[in-house]
């Protein structure tokens, strides 16, 4: 009897070598001083601390973190490529979170987008999962027994230097922090 496995979702993740971390961290020491004067607060209505805003997010570019997009863009290029298959897409906004103590955010899509990535500078791996919902309504289900039939939504861990991409329409949400540390992540949106 046939089986189609219909709407699949992906979500790719991979450790980005030494090397690349090693650069993304020395650029983001070069412009600490200055991001950090430059965060803002309640931006979507969460309370982390984020250079967030609408429209002017070049993080990336201001801040001259441009290693970390030659690491990213080609395995969003491989992502895309495996989804789309024709076309191209490239960065268009970024920006950096910093989610400290009780600091959550809420569940939201990043919407204009077509492919998003998130990045993790400085994490402790406790400071909040990232959690991806269902991109379909209705799916929520009352007993999640943890296979691809039946979850109502997946959790990840944050990990130093690990890279999220994934469709920029899928829901997601991070845990509230529950840790002393701050956390640190870097979102790309590309399309
Ligand atoms: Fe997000």
């Amino acid at each position: 009897m046939p089986l189609d496995k219909l709407f699949a979702t992906p979500i790719f993740h991979v450790d980005l070598p030494e090397p690349a971390r090693v650069l993304i961290e020395h650029q983001y020491n070069e412009a600490k001083e200055a991001i950090e004067m430059n965060l803002n607060e309640g931006t979507w209505c969460d309370n982390i601390r984020t250079t967030f805003v609408s429209g002017e997010n070049d993080f990336i570019e201001r801040y001259n973190l441009f290693g970390l997009e030659t690491f990213t863009s080609p395995v969003v290029k491989y992502f895309h490529d495996e989804l789309f298959k024709s076309g191209e897409v490239k960065l268009f906004e970024s920006w950096i979170n910093y989610q400290g103590k009780h600091q959550h955010q809420r569940q939201h899509t990043h919407h204009g987008s077509i492919i998003s990535a998130v990045y993790y500078l400085k994490t402790n791996g406790n400071d909040g999962n990232i959690t991806f919902h269902p991109p379909v309504s209705g799916m929520e289900l009352k007993d999640p027994s943890g296979d691809e039939w039946t979850y109502s939504m997946v959790s990840y861990p944050p990990k130093e230097g690990r890279l999220f991409v994934f469709p920029s329409w899928v829901p997601h949400s991070v845990g509230d922090n529950m840790t002393d540390d701050t956390r640190i992540s870097i979102a790309m949106n590309y399309r």
